[in-house]
């Protein structure tokens, strides 16, 4: 599975500094990190509901979507991340899909 920060302007001054340092800890604490690749992209045309994540190459996993979470042709893409939500979004909707 990947994981892409956006890093794009909007996106940065909205704090996607703090989203990656964020999952990089957690990729430790849950021990995945042989499982997940953390990668920074550039703007993912999400700007007004950044910070914006794309989660691709999970397979057909069924997704709960919401506000945050879409669904897309690669994948997932999720909105409105910042390094107090991240480890719930990590929690509920990215572990899930690696069972
Ligand atoms: S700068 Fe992040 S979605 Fe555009």
């Amino acid at each position: 599975m990947i994981i892409k920060v956006c890093v794009g302007s909007s996106c940065h001054l909205k704090g996607s500094y703090d989203v990656v340092e964020t999952f990089k800890s957690l990729l430790k604490k849950y021990n995945v990190e042989d499982k997940i690749e953390l990668q920074a992209s550039f703007c993912l045309g999400n700007c007004l509901q950044g910070v914006s994540v794309a989660v691709e190459d999970f397979g057909d996993a069924q997704v709960q979507e919401s506000e945050q979470v879409k669904r897309t042709d690669q994948g997932l893409l999720l909105s409105y991340m910042n390094g107090q939500n991240t480890e719930k979004v990590f929690v509920d909707t990215i572990l899930p899909l690696l069972k």
